[in-house]
């Protein structure tokens, strides 16, 4: 029942909301009350300094800060989480995809396939190995890179395909494998945004030759800086493991530096106390991310009644996802031509923490200067780092798309209550019933 002031309010795709005054029905950017009081949303990272600090003082106060015991026992963790065989926790995502990359002996004159809708470190991934990033066009519904493209790009060269879960949503690795097979390609899944995802109840991350995840702080498992190399291979694991401690050798006993260094490497190692936070974080993950499939399902759900929200899909073999963002694209004609821009402060004015998400990194800067240095020039003809010529192959229109109309929301705001997303809802509805008055007034 209504309560005394309450109004019933009846949104553009007909839901009924009740608010308890009609200033809540004017959206927030133009003077109303927010939908969502800003600062509700959990607070990211969760910390429980009861449960949580123990074993980081623990560590702090024994001294020994690298990699040892916590490392390893963060990695057998991990490794058990997802059903794999091995784990390796290195620095960052970026280095656990370089290192992997590397191990997968994908170096200069190589082709990688890799979707452009990703965050850079995907790409300079796959350019600090001197290889040749091979873009392939996304679906748009799912914002996954698409499998249907894959095949028309692969050359010669091509070596490994580069899948990346993006918005922690899985990527069509049935097909993706299929293709990866056919032409005898590796396939390194960029799991970096998608801890716990599955298809078929199986990880993503454990499908490919190896897989690669991201502890960075607006992870869901949020360490500040870390990352991990996945993978059944025990050869390749050790090889990884060697490469990221300065190519020693790699033996039984987990942390051992021998003097003599049997391959080139780098040194990216894990420390005792990130593990200690990760190994915290870990605890939580599951229940977080049932949390944030039910709260995605549901926002899903009712949001997509609303003309011009078009959410993301998941393929129909998809099991869980991780939702490190949850995702929609806008069409700003069904909102009276409101850009998203507008709509963007209009959604933050009501309490939402909602971004506008990538650009498009298939025509970026960065690449015209790599082509112009002197390793690539010795490793490709001069055709293929022809910049324009680059682009033009390049092309990634439904990308491009996406990129102008995609909008998230992080994923700490799919922790909150069931009620909240209602609220997002209606945040949602009251812009749309009001695009006209805010684009003349903003
Ligand atoms: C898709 C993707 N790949 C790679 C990375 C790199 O991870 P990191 O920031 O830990 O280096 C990230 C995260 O930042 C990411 O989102």
């Amino acid at each position: 029942m209504a309560g005394l002031g309450t109004v019933l309010s009846v949104g553009a795709a007909g839901r009924v909301f009740s608010v308890t005054n009609t200033a809540m029905m004017a959206p927030a950017i133009l003077g109303g009350r927010s939908a969502l009081d800003h600062a509700k949303w959990i607070k990211w990272p969760v910390w429980n300094p009861e449960t949580d600090e123990k074993r980081v003082l623990e560590v702090l106060r024994s001294g020994v800060w690298s990699r040892s015991t916590v490392v390893s026992e963060f990695e057998t963790e991990w490794a058990k989480i997802l059903g794999v065989k091995r784990s390796l926790a290195v620095v960052n995502g970026t280095n656990a995809l370089i290192v992997a990359l590397n191990q997968l002996h994908i170096h200069a004159g190589d082709e990688v396939i890799v979707p452009p809708y990703t965050f850079i470190a995907t790409i300079q991934a796959i350019l600090a190995n001197s290889a040749m990033p091979v873009f392939v066009d996304i679906d748009p519904e799912t914002f996954q890179i698409d499998p249907s493209k894959i095949e028309a790009k692969i050359t010669s060269r091509t070596k490994a395909i580069l899948p990346v879960h993006i918005l922690g949503l899985p990527a069509d690795m049935d097909r993706i494998m299929a293709i990866a097979k056919k032409h005898n390609l590796v396939v390194l899944e960029d799991a970096c945004q998608a801890p716990l995802a599955e298809i078929n109840h199986k990880k993503v991350g454990t499908i490919g030759d190896a897989g690669c995840f991201s502890f960075q702080n607006s992870k869901n498992i949020a360490i500040g800086e870390g990352g991990a190399i996945i993978s059944n291979s025990d050869e390749f694991m050790d090889r990884c493991f060697s490469f990221q401690n300065l190519g020693y050798p790699y033996g039984s006993t987990i942390g051992t530096v021998s003097n003599s260094s049997v391959m080139q490497g780098t040194k990216v190692r894990f420390t005792e106390y990130q593990a200690a936070i990760g190994l915290a974080q870990l605890q939580r993950l599951d229940e977080q991310t049932t949390k944030r499939n039910l709260n995605a399902g549901y926002l899903k759900k009712i949001m997509s009644e609303i003309p011009g929200i078009l959410p993301y899909k998941l393929y129909d073999n998809v099991t869980r996802a991780a939702f490190h963002l949850f995702a929609f694209r806008y069409k700003k004609e069904l909102f009276k031509g409101l850009s998203r821009d507008k709509f963007l402060k209009a959604l933050q004015a009501e309490g939402i923490p909602a971004q506008g998400g990538y650009i498009p990194l298939n025509t970026q800067p960065y690449l015209e200067q790599t082509f112009r240095s002197v390793a690539y020039k010795k490793a490709y003809p001069a055709e293929m780092l022809d910049f324009n010529k680059f682009k033009e192959r390049n092309k990634c229109r439904n990308n491009d798309q996406v990129c102008t109309e995609a909008v998230w929301i992080p994923q700490n705001v799919l922790l909150a209550e069931k009620s909240d997303m209602d609220a997002i809802t209606f945040a949602i509805e009251k812009i749309h019933g009001n695009a006209e008055k805010i684009n003349n007034t903003i």
